[in-house]
């Protein structure tokens, strides 16, 4: 049996959350024991995973297929969705068979909302395969689909039944994938637990990157207790949910800006900056708390500023996104560290003084986070 962390998401729909390596072998006990049939769906870039998957399944006695579906944001379609509905349907899967999802985020995305539709909903587990994933996507049973108007625009609330968290999965993760997952990580760290930041701002960048790493293991385990802790108490984020979005608002802005070249925790780095800014003028966070922030990302190899230039088409977006509540941005800031608030911002003019602190002349630095 190899050493491992068991959490638990509570509230409407319980999830089992395993942290550890070498965790293959738990997934018959996840499913648990009234499921019969297992859909496997993996990226084409997992193919040997989600088939040794399969076959760890089949060997225990279950029915088990897969889906292979295409990689990262091209499987959040809705034809995606209709393939695995199909092999669903033409091999009977009924309400107590099961999904398991081997992937980035983007795959328990669209696996996720391919078991909350199906028959009004099945059980399903997700093996995440990146840090992103394991820190944010994968726990919390936010799934969706993109439409061509935008990013997530159709989904549903529904919590996987388990989550593996398997760090050997990591082993073939690019490095610029895990630094980009370790922002969600560092965001963690600024809302909820500022031991992640100790973690991360005490050990060399190469401890931080290796897969069997403890400090990396801590890293991920610590994340994933801040967004159990926070879905427990919050699922469909009515309240304290939104708090995981620090940083996100002006992030999803600038990812919409690079025509989604950019990686999502990129993004969301210079968004927790600006957020941090926003937070020195409009509620009582020390600006010293903003420059750790911008050595702890910029440690990570991540962006902390972005094109001066670009604020008018930031400020437009932004307002159209979908979480805002009329004209009236709001923000997730923090009064300190493990304080975060949500906060209204109905001025614009204190918003720009924000960005001018992130807004960089040279439009050489966008090169930099493009190859992020
Ligand atoms: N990614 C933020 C959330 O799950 O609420």
């Amino acid at each position: 049996m190899t050493e491992r962390t068991e959490l638990e998401i509570t509230g409407e729909t319980p999830t089992t959350v395993l942290v550890g390596s070498g965790l293959l072998g738990e997934l018959p006990a996840l499913l648990g024991g009234r499921v019969r049939r297992v859909l496997v769906i993996h990226p084409r870039a997992l193919r040997n995973t989600g088939e040794g998957v399969r076959e760890e399944l089949a060997a225990a006695g279950f029915e088990a297929v897969s889906a292979e579906i295409p990689d990262a944001e091209e499987a959040k379609h809705l034809q995606v969705a209709g393939f695995c509905w199909q092999i669903l349907g033409q091999s009977d899967f009924t309400r107590t068979d099961a999904i398991v999802n081997v992937g980035g985020g983007a795959v328990t995305d669209v696996g996720g909302f391919v078991a909350a539709t199906w028959l009004r909903g099945i059980r399903y587990i997700n093996i995440p395969t990146t840090v992103l994933g394991m820190i944010d996507a994968a726990v919390g049973g936010k799934t969706a689909i993109n439409t061509s108007e935008g990013k997530n625009l159709v989904g549903a609330f529904h919590a996987p039944a388990g989550v593996l968290i398997d760090t050997q999965t990591l082993t073939t993760l690019p490095d610029n994938e895990l630094f980009t997952g370790l922002a969600e990580a560092a965001k963690c760290g600024f809302i909820a637990d500022p031991a992640i930041l100790d973690l991360i701002e005490e050990h060399p960048r190469e401890e931080l990157a290796r897969h069997d790493s403890p400090v990396l293991r801590e890293i991920i385990e610590r994340s994933v207790r801040v967004k159990a802790d926070i879905v427990s108490s919050d699922f469909r984020e009515s309240g304290t949910r939104e708090f995981l979005n620090y940083g996100h608002t002006l992030a999803h802005a600038i990812e919409r800006q690079e025509r989604y070249q950019w990686r999502h925790g990129a993004a969301v780095a210079v968004g927790m900056v600006f957020a941090g800014e926003l937070s020195t003028l409009l509620r009582s966070l020390d600006p010293a708390v903003v420059d750790r922030m911008r050595s702890i990302l910029a440690k990570l190899g991540l962006p902390v500023g972005y094109r001066g230039d670009r604020w008018p088409q930031l400020l437009e977006t932004m307002r159209r996104d979908k979480k805002a509540r009329g004209t009236i941005l709001r923000f997730v800031l923090l009064d300190a560290v493990g304080s975060p608030v949500v906060t209204e911002v109905p001025d614009d003019a204190i918003l720009f003084s924000a960005y001018q602190e992130i807004g960089e002349q040279s439009p050489t630095t966008r090169l930099g986070p493009v190859s992020l």
